[in-house]
């Protein structure tokens, strides 16, 4: 996966939401095993740290932190339209990844009330991120990709670069992209 796509202020956002999407497909897979067979709980925990991580700290972050700044410097506000729906459903998406570590130990350890707080949580999430990749792709991040250009689109880009060079709790984008293949490639 290219870390370095300048192209256009979406590129490696876009790109991230594949992966994004890859991990939540495997988790709703595992949720439609339910309840014939217990939860890989080893493997809801490696999704948990990638949703935290890659898809909170590390996507979201640059999101925050640089593109949805950017459009506000190009007239779209953030305190309405899209740009304020797609922060609420952040804040909507991080609660429900709360919930979902929150409830782990004691469902791990055979409490069928958590059992059931984590998988209701992990559908919330794996259906509210999925619609919420759609509307970016779709729709914000095309406004995203004719406002910003030229020097602004690769300021934004060497931005990008430097906060996805972060540790993420100590750990790297790249050692997140590994826990990422192992949820995918799960026997
Ligand atoms: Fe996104």
């Amino acid at each position: 996966m290219a870390s370095d796509d300048h192209t256009t202020p979406t590129a490696l956002l876009r790109q991230e939401h594949e992966l994004i999407l890859e991990v939540a497909g495997a988790l709703a897979e595992m949720l439609a095993g339910q309840p014939d067979e217990p939860l890989d709980y080893d493997t809801v925990s490696r999704c948990i740290t990638f949703f935290r991580l890659y898809a909170d700290a590390c996507h979201h972050g640059k999101e925050e932190d640089l593109l949805f700044p950017a459009l506000a410097a190009h007239g779209l506000p953030e305190q309405a339209g899209p740009v304020a729906v797609m922060l609420h459903e952040h804040e909507e998406g991080r609660a429900m990844v709360r919930t979902m570590g929150a409830s782990l130990p004691a469902a791990q350890a055979g409490e069928t009330a958590a059992d059931a707080s984590l998988t209701n949580a992990a559908a919330d999430f794996v259906e509210l991120i999925t619609a919420h990749i759609g509307k970016e792709n779709n729709i914000l991040f095309d406004i995203a990709d004719q406002l910003i250009t030229g020097p602004a689109c690769n300021d934004l880009c060497a931005a990008y670069g430097e906060l996805c060079d972060e540790l993420f709790e100590g750990r790297s984008k790249q050692d997140l992209v590994e826990i990422a293949s192992t949820i995918v490639n799960r026997s």
